[in-house]
């Protein structure tokens, strides 16, 4: 089983977008018993709340349930579940190893852009002030499935 966590500031915009979508695809490849799924905040700030309106409506647009999702703070727990970490922006970067118990924790953090070609070190930003949830989506979208591929390539 490989166990993939999406971390952003609040866990109300990117990261519950970045688990809906992955879950999905998860899903349509068959991949469920194999690939576990979850996504956390670096902040406690929204602890608690469902993902930011523009976010589920975002969701839903594309066909995903934000429903029953809730801001949760990484914990040491988390950290020691995960196989690999992936983060939005170089601020999540930071605080993630700031708050990783072990180096061991620290490398498995990564931006979500790396998958892309030429995107090394990007970020995906906040979408939390400018509203625009759909660009987000399609940075996520361009991201995700070379995660996939790697994940799907560690468990064999
Ligand atoms: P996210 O967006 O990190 O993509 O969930 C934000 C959500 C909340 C805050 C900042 C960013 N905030 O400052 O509470």
């Amino acid at each position: 089983m490989e166990h993939v966590l999406f971390v952003c500031l609040g866990n109300i915009c990117r990261s519950p977008m970045a688990e809906a979508m992955f879950k999905q695809m998860v899903a349509d490849r068959h991949l469920t018993d194999q690939i576990q799924v979850e996504s956390r905040a670096t902040s406690t700030e929204e602890e608690g709340n469902p993902p930011h309106p523009g976010a589920q409506k975002t969701m839903r647009s594309h066909g995903l349930d934000p429903s029953g999702m809730v801001s949760q703070p990484i914990t040491a727990a988390d950290f020691d579940w995960a196989d690999v970490i992936i983060t939005m922006d170089q601020s999540n970067l930071r605080n993630l190893n700031r708050l990783a118990p072990t180096r061991a924790d620290q490398e498995k953090v990564h931006l979500a852009l790396e998958t892309v070609p030429g995107f090394a070190g990007q970020e995906i930003p906040d979408p939390w002030y400018s509203h625009r949830f759909e660009d987000t989506y399609q940075s996520l979208n361009a991201a995700l499935p070379g995660w996939l591929d790697r994940v799907t390539q560690a468990d064999q």
